[in-house]
């Protein structure tokens, strides 16, 4: 049994405030600005039902595996996986799975920070009256003019960065807890209320669900397979220690399983609630579902300047849009923070400006791929486009498949059935069997299928 006793290490308040920063963790843009945007780029309802396959069957195991790891460790990625691996005999290069964490965590919080400061900006667009009225066209343009500024672009990736810094400088207790506390029940009801929007699109409403819900499986080509795979890691902020240090501050007589369940349910339906206000909104204006990252600010502010009290719910949207981001993006840079401070001797400050600095600098490469870069291309990528291919289908499913493997194989038995201490032993089989067969298996088959190896 590792020995906790000797360690500064923080711990949530409350069940309740673990789940609200692991909900803040996984709720996030991905749910509202991703998910619409790739769904719409791979032709709709085939890929949500992968996407929703692998929460169900490749997600929620590793959540609980990589929650098990963090919380049996009590320690930062790269130290809890250097423990573990030596609690378990196990090679040494095992914990090269904490420093892949950490840096995964880094390069996405890079482009993270750029949309969410595009969610700050609207911010301001919404409240001035832009939208008021104004058509599609007209819509479009606004957010083309935006993406064209490095300058703004850079200013409001600044100020998105200089806010995550800030909250994750208070350490969890005093700014990650009472960030996310009040986001969850505003973001719930001004989905709703987005949805109730959308339904009043007549026949576009149907049309909508109908593209989120009727599988066309010839749209599913292996690269929308490996995208709605790596969403799913994404979107539950898994395979990078996000969660495995979370789980660490977690004490010891929660219930892993039950707080799993919730967070991907949640995650889950806010996801979706998107999609269903998104896509009737697109095809009522004669939009494309395909056109990509600017999709939920080309559509959503049309909406707006058309309802009733549309000023006021724009505003309301922007900002929460924002806190949602915010509680993703401490969770992106604090495993680097807790590892700099408890193993390297920073201070807390000190190791956010050192990891806020450089992630900041890499953030620029992804403005300037909407503008003065567009046309700098590798692979037919811009850099914005090969970091999120880079993190989300390659090295999150990558880091969730070793973190399976260690979980199902690796680790002693009887440790992680103690951890995850289900109800009953028929629980922890079928939790034994996702973890060690169907979650890697899938991994690599997708992997193998995009290839081109089968
Ligand atoms: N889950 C967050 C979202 O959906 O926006 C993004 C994210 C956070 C990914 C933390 C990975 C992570 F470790």
């Amino acid at each position: 049994m590792i020995d906790t006793n000797t360690t500064s290490h923080g711990k949530w308040s409350s069940r309740f405030a673990y789940i609200l920063a692991a909900t803040g963790s996984a709720v996030g843009l991905g749910n509202i600005w991703k998910f619409p945007y790739i769904t719409g780029e791979n032709g709709g309802g085939a890929f949500v039902l992968v996407y929703l396959l692998c929460v169900l069957l490749i997600g929620i195991p590793i959540m609980m595996a990589e929650t098990l790891l963090g919380r049996r460790s009590q320690k930062n990625p790269i130290e809890a996986m250097e423990l573990l691996t030596k609690e378990a005999n196990a090679d040494s290069n095992w914990h090269y799975l904490g420093w892949m964490g950490v840096i995964a965590g880094l390069l996405i919080l890079s482009y993270y920070s750029v949309i969410a400061g595009w969610s700050s900006a609207y911010i301001l667009k919404a409240f001035s009256g832009s939208f008021i009225d104004a058509d599609a066209l007209a819509i479009k343009s606004i957010f083309n003019d935006f993406i064209a500024s490095p300058v703004k672009l850079v200013f409001w990736h600044t100020l998105f960065m200089l806010a995550t810094m800030w909250i994750v400088v208070k350490g969890i207790n005093n700014g990650l807890e009472k960030a996310v506390q009040y986001l969850m029940p505003v973001l719930f009801v001004l989905m709703f209320l987005l949805v109730a929007y959308a339904m009043t699109t007549g026949d576009n409403y149907f049309k909508g669900l109908h593209f989120l819900f009727s599988p066309d499986f010839s749209k599913l080509t292996s690269n929308s397979v490996l995208t709605a795979m790596g969403h799913a890691f994404f979107t539950l902020s898994l395979g990078m220690g996000a969660i495995m240090v979370y789980g660490s501050y977690l004490s010891k007589d929660i219930s892993i399983s039950k707080t799993v369940f919730l967070i991907a349910g949640a995650d889950t339906i806010v996801a979706l609630l998107a999609g269903i206000a998104i896509f009737p909104i697109v095809f009522a204006n004669n939009l494309h579902p395909n056109s990509g990252p600017g999709l939920i600010f080309e559509t959503l502010p049309i909406a707006f300047g058309a309802m009733t009290g549309g000023w006021l719910m724009g505003i309301l949207f922007f900002v929460m849009l924002a806190i949602a981001a915010l509680t993703s993006s401490i969770s992106l840079m604090e495993p680097a923070v807790a590892w700099l401070v408890e193993n390297r001797g920073f201070s807390r400050q000190k190791a956010c400006v050192w990891s806020g600095g450089v992630t900041w600098l890499l953030g620029l490469g992804t403005v300037f791929s909407f503008n003065v870069w567009e046309n700098f291309k590798v692979f037919d990528r811009n850099i914005f486009q090969i970091l999120d291919y880079l993190t989300a289908n390659l090295m999150l499913p990558i880091g969730g498949f070793c973190i399976a493997i260690f979980t199902g194989w690796i680790m002693n038995a009887q440790h992680s059935e103690d951890e995850l201490a289900l109800p009953n032993s028929g629980y922890y089989q079928v939790w034994k069997m996702l973890i060690s067969y169907v979650a890697p298996a899938a991994v690599f088959f997708v992997f193998l299928h995009v290839v081109g190896v089968l």
